[in-house]
């Protein structure tokens, strides 16, 4: 399925006998068993429930909370509000690091947003912590919240985290003037929230100064510090245990309030405590995705290319604290235009602070840029794959830089043609089925960058012919652990089985953060490395020991192979791991790798990953009812190391897509700054019933540049493109475009 030749890191290892085959997820049979344990499983000795009273008002101060009647329920331990909490050592209205936000943890009476803790109930059992919670009955003098984006608006200096907010290129105004049509639009996309499956969940347990966590997290190692800080004492003192999520989306890549609190009660009690929030308490201090305003101005010459593309964004952002969706980011480095500029605003409204969120600016951002694309298309009288590719960026916008690999256009031709685009016809309510439903065919065109952190990793190869690999890589679900054991396998020339992988837990090294689709490209590269380190170290005894078959070869002059070192030049000369380190009298030896992004080849480069998407709706003309029935994307990412599990997250995103499109949206009470569908029975995401027939083609793509094993990331780009194309077939169908995410059958009829 996947071709395994390209450039490596490490001389001494072929890359493939492991890495591109479509294994299973290995902790798959724990997970349907139901013995994966995942944080909230976790119940030590002697450990208290904690429950939270959270805010029903978003904006005020807390002026009553019956403490006495709370403490006085049966099995009630403890109560801690802004009036006993004890200190922390950092101020929690400073930043924390990394990707870390001024936090709520109990520091005043304020209320800053709806579902902002303002007390914390300890008890013996759940459900009296739950009821002591209850009995706290707080009273506010609330103030009116400010919700929407015409509230207090400002322009930022970045947004999403460390973007500039403001990016212009060329003359926009003069690029306009000049155009032949001119395509203006504004495009609306909601507050949305993760969801992950798993609620967030923590289980504190102190021994003297050093912290034991059980809770789901996307950068354990990278975390730790962000807890310390808290309670003064060395991030090594923190110890993160992950070994399963249930989902993250980002939302457990930021540190929140509750967990410090949780923190501070198991501190204060000395006992082990564990809070987990409820599905309503997930809807506002753990982060979500911002609502946006997104203005497009095109300006498009008499052949229909681009004169201008200006994206301005006006984003929500809380009262205390800034992330901003970088939504205009999307128009900086798609299609190619004379003058660009992606630009922001944010407004602060007494809401939770977004965060990063699937694919944070490119998945809002695409499905606005898609839409106007689109538009300009159907102004040009063109087709919306001609217009993008009359308008495709052979090198980046802006910067003029080459692109590490973009293999776009294959994606187009092979997507399209997957689809059958060919037999579209240009005009709009051409088509109907059987059952006389309008059928729309729309498409957009999937961007993200291709991220790369910074990864540690430890390697053993073992006298017994089995090896062993180190990192803190956290998996989502995804099935991160699967494809990195497979690099750390091909990495130390064994079969995966041969080898026991670790990761999930801060006392391994640095795997980084599980995110930013970063995660396989900058951990496997770090493993691949540390592997290679081992093999160096085992071709350096055997090459050098003159009763070996490889002596005199040289390091470079072996490759490892099925648990042997076989010379280059003659492939029968070989000799067992074992064998090397029985006659060096050796236990084991050991390798280390880190990776990051080369920055010769970033400054060099762009690097993003590309796909093209094709989507069919069906919609009801009496009623307006929508439905997507098939959806096919086409997408370079560079190596695909386990097709399988690719095509997953290929499929997830595009899942993702759908419900971006037709779906997702937190409505928010204006009055009282609530979010009314706080639960995942009126929160709508994409059940069984609304996904379409769903096809993913891997474009072949060798990328040089972006690392070692040429890995782009795949984690989000499914969900970008997708949600425009889902809109367009929905213009293409009706005659009727969509302008507002996701599309309501009002909107059509
Ligand atoms: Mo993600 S939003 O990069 O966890």
């Amino acid at each position: 399925m996947t071709d395994t030749t390209i450039a490596r890191a490490s001389p001494n290892v072929r890359y493939g006998s492991n890495a591109g085959q479509p294994l299973t997820r290995r902790d798959g049979l724990l997970k349907v068993t139901g013995a994966a344990r995942y944080a909230a499983d976790n119940h030590p000795d002697g450990m208290l429930h904690a429950v939270y009273a959270a805010s029903t008002v978003a904006r005020g101060r807390v002026v009553h909370l019956d403490v006495e009647a709370a403490k006085a329920h049966p099995g009630v331990v403890e109560v801690i509000t802004p009036a006993n909490r004890p200190a922390l050592m950092k101020h929690p209205d400073e930043k924390s690091e990394p990707f870390g936000f001024r936090i709520e943890v109990l520091q005043d009476d304020r209320v800053r947003y709806a579902n902002q803790p303002v007390a914390l109930v300890i008890a013996d059992t759940l459900e009296a912590a739950t009821e002591g919670a209850r009995l706290l009955a707080p009273r506010y003098e609330a103030e009116p919240p400010r919700i929407g984006l015409d509230a207090e608006r400002y322009t930022p200096d970045a947004v999403g985290i460390g973007t500039p907010a403001a990016i212009r290129h060329g003359d926009i105004d003069a690029g306009l003037a000049s155009a032949a049509r001119r395509i203006e639009a504004s495009y609306e996309t909601p507050p949305q929230y993760h969801n992950a499956m798993e609620p967030h969940a923590i289980v504190a347990h102190w021994d003297g100064d050093r912290l034991t966590l059980d809770t789901p997290n996307q950068a354990p190692v990278m975390m730790r510090a962000g807890f310390a800080e808290f309670f003064g004492i060395p991030a090594e003192n923190v110890l993160i245990r992950t070994p399963f999520l249930g989902g993250g989306f980002g939302s457990k890549a930021i540190l929140a309030g509750p967990q410090i609190l949780c923190c501070l009660a198991a501190r204060m009690l000395d006992r082990p405590v564990k809070l987990v929030l409820t599905r309503a308490q997930m809807y506002g201090p753990v982060g979500h995705r911002g609502q946006t305003r997104q203005h497009l101005d095109l300006g498009v010459d008499a052949d229909g290319r681009l004169t201008a593309l200006a994206h301005h964004t006006i984003a929500a952002t809380s009262s205390f604290e800034e992330f901003i969706e970088p939504a205009s980011s999307a128009s900086r480095t798609l299609y190619a235009s004379p003058a660009i500029a992606a630009t922001h605003e944010a407004a602060r409204n007494d809401i939770g602070t977004p965060g990063p969120m699937r694919a944070p600016g490119e998945a809002t951002g695409s499905a606005a840029l898609e839409v106007a694309l689109d538009e300009a298309a159907e102004a040009c009288g063109m087709d919306p794959l001609d217009f993008r590719l009359r308008n495709y960026a052979e090198v980046e916008p802006i910067t003029g830089r080459p692109y590490s690999s973009k293999a776009l256009r294959d994606c187009y031709a092979r997507g399209a043609e997957r689809f059958g685009w060919a037999d579209r016809p240009l005009a709009p309510r051409q088509m109907r089925d059987e059952a006389g439903l309008l059928v729309g065919w729309g498409m957009g065109t999937a961007s993200f960058p291709a991220i790369m952190f910074q990864a540690e990793a430890h390697a053993v190869l073992r006298g017994d012919g089995t090896g062993a690999m180190r990192t803190s890589a956290a998996d989502m679900g995804q099935g991160a652990w699967t494809s990195l054991a497979q690099i750390a396998a091909d990495s130390l020339g064994l079969d995966i089985d041969r080898v026991d992988f670790h990761a999930g837990s801060s006392d391994l090294p640095d795997a980084g953060v599980a995110g930013g689709s970063g995660h396989t490209a900058t951990a496997g590269a770090a493993i691949d490395a540390a592997g290679g380190d081992a093999i160096a170290r085992l071709a350096d005894l055997a090459t050098s020991d003159p009763s070996s078959p490889l002596f005199g070869a040289g390091n470079a002059g072996v490759v490892a192979r099925g648990g042997r070192l076989h010379r280059r030049d003659d492939d029968s000369r070989s000799e067992s791991y074992a064998d090397i380190l029985a006659r060096a009298g050796l236990a084991e030896v050991e390798g280390r790798g880190r990776a990051s992004r080369d920055p010769a080849a970033a400054e060099q480069y762009a690097m993003q990953a590309h796909g093209a998407v094709f989507a069919e709706v069906k919609v009801d003309p009496d009623l307006g009812q929508m439905r997507v029935t098939r959806l096919v994307g086409a997408f370079a990412a560079g190596r695909i190391v386990n097709p399988r599990l690719v095509l997953s997250q290929l499929y997830g995103g595009m899942i993702w897509g759908v419900s971006f499109a037709l779906h997702e949206a937190a409505i928010v009470d204006r009055r009282s700054g609530r979010v009314m569908n706080a639960d995942l029975g009126e929160y709508h995401v994409p059940v069984n019933a609304d996904v379409p027939s769903l096809d993913a083609l891997l474009v072949h793509e060798d990328d040089p540049h972006v690392n070692a094993l040429g890995i782009k990331g795949v984690g989000e780009i499914g969900i970008t493109g997708t949600a425009g194309a889902v809109a367009n077939a929905l213009w293409h169908a009706t005659g009727t475009r969509v302008r507002r995410f996701p599309a309501r059958l009002e909107d059509l009829v």
